[in-house]
């Protein structure tokens, strides 16, 4: 397993380019199930999520080629088992968002129970009640759900349908099964992330008709088929707001090129309020972080409100930040399992409930800590620019999910940061 090591002290100062977005790319892999041609997908993330979408999408019998560029053919498909297998979706469980999509298109898919993961047990039970109120049949059996859409001509049907709880998956899964139903489908309490509303635009453009993305409702009038595309994923705010951070806890001055600062408004208030300079800047967002950073109140809501998965570490500015700050996580139940690693760099947090109270500024001093899940890993990694001495990241793997060679990236910017291959665990 490789490490990451890193000296810390440098202020980052420079230019860092934002790559095609992780949660914008998977699902819209999945959308091209849905078309009866190849779609074209570009500025694609080079992340071994993407890679593990590829190996379903081929394992379905889609034609898959390119990494940057990527063509997914998907004539191919329907011959076969339509199944999302265990090792891939409990590798990535956002699998799970291919089931829409071939109940759609092929009228029945066989997917394996994503289980929990580091940051929750994440059930899939809105995906199926969505799907079943299309008309659905779902059956739980094995570890497996098979799902099968009604009648002689396995169509769904067009339906009412409102989500107990706001989810992103479970609002991709269901819009993409309702577009090639038959009649009108309604859905409402839907997730409006950014991702959610790209996804729409990508299926108009296959040929859907999809209203209301980025509202509360979509509306969807089902059609009788969608062809492939070509399309350019949207920058990823996630990573974008991950390098912000850098920049400010460094006290750099950074271009974050290509940042999509329409879709971040709550991260950059929230630096902003502690003293962060966040300035427009043609094709992007310059970042220049205080001498000095004031404490910060963040509780993580579904968009537009702060985003969960900035929450690991924006908590590490407010470490760095003088004064008490609170983070409070409202998505996932077990989101915290950054801290224990970032007090062992001598942070002072306390987690009480939901809650994590963080007493800063606290200098950092290197050492060895352990990635437990993507946005945790992004976190050691930022700690570790400011923390005296060497921090080593073990486990990177998980890092690797969403953020493409963030060690050649970051280095550019006066980061003292490398990659050791094969390293122990
Ligand atoms: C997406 O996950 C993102 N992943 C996550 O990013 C992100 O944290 C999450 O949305 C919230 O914004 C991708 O887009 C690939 P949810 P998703 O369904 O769709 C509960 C990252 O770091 N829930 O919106 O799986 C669930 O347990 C990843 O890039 C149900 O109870 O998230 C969670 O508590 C991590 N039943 C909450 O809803 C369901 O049927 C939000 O989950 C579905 C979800």
């Amino acid at each position: 397993m490789d490490k990451i090591v890193i000296h810390g002290g440098p202020r980052l100062r420079g230019e860092i380019r934002v790559l095609g977005a992780k949660n914008a790319a998977l699902p819209t892999q999945c959308a091209a199930l849905l078309a009866d041609g190849p779609t074209t997908l570009r500025h694609l993330p080079q992340l071994s999520d993407v890679r593990t979408m590829n190996r379903l999408l081929t394992g379905l019998g889609c034609e898959v080629a390119g990494e940057r560029t990527l063509t997914i053919d998907p004539t191919g498909v329907g011959a076969g088992s339509l199944e999302a297998p265990y090792d891939l979706v409990k590798t990535m469980r956002a699998s799970v968002t291919v089931m829409g999509p071939l109940l759609a298109r092929y009228g029945r898919a066989r997917v394996s129970l994503p289980g929990g993961c580091a940051i929750g047990a994440r059930p899939i039970d809105q995906h199926l009640r969505g799907l079943e109120a299309l008309g659905a049949e779902v059956t739980l059996k094995h570890g497996y759900v098979e799902t099968r859409a009604p009648g002689p001509e396995h169509r769904l049907k067009g339906a009412r349908f409102k989500f107990d709880l706001v989810t992103v998956g479970g609002t991709q899964n269901v819009m993409m099964a309702a577009t090639l139903a038959r009649g009108s489908t309604r859905l409402e309490n839907v997730a409006r992330e950014p991702e959610v509303v790209e996804l729409a635009l990508v299926l108009n453009k296959m040929g859907a008709r999809i209203r209301g993305a980025g509202t509360p409702v979509i509306e969807i009038e089902g059609v009788d088929s969608l062809s492939g595309i070509d399309h350019a994923i949207l920058p990823d705010r996630i990573e974008a707001g991950t390098f912000m951070v850098a920049a400010a806890i460094t006290r750099g001055d950074v271009v974050l090129k290509d940042a999509p600062v329409d879709h971040m408004h709550s991260v950059i208030e929230t630096l902003e309020s502690a003293g962060v300079v966040c300035q427009p800047v043609p094709d992007g967002l310059r970042v220049i972080g205080p001498e000095e950073l004031a404490p910060i109140h963040v509780t993580t809501l579904p968009h537009p409100g702060f985003p969960t998965d900035m929450q690991a570490q924006m908590t590490v500015l407010a470490v760095m930040a003088k004064g008490r700050s609170t983070v409070t996580e409202t998505i996932f139940e077990n989101r915290f399992m950054h801290v224990p690693e970032l007090c062992r760099l001598g942070a002072d947090i306390r987690v009480n409930g939901n809650t994590a109270e963080v007493f800063g500024a606290t200098p950092l001093s290197g050492t060895t800590v352990m990635a437990t899940d993507l946005r945790a890993s992004a976190s050691l990694v930022i700690a570790g620019l400011v923390a005296d001495g060497v921090t080593e990241v073990r486990r990177v793997y998980h890092l690797d999910r969403g953020y493409e060679t963030i060690e050649k990236r970051l280095r550019p910017l006066g980061a003292r940061i490398e990659r050791v291959h094969g390293a122990k665990s």
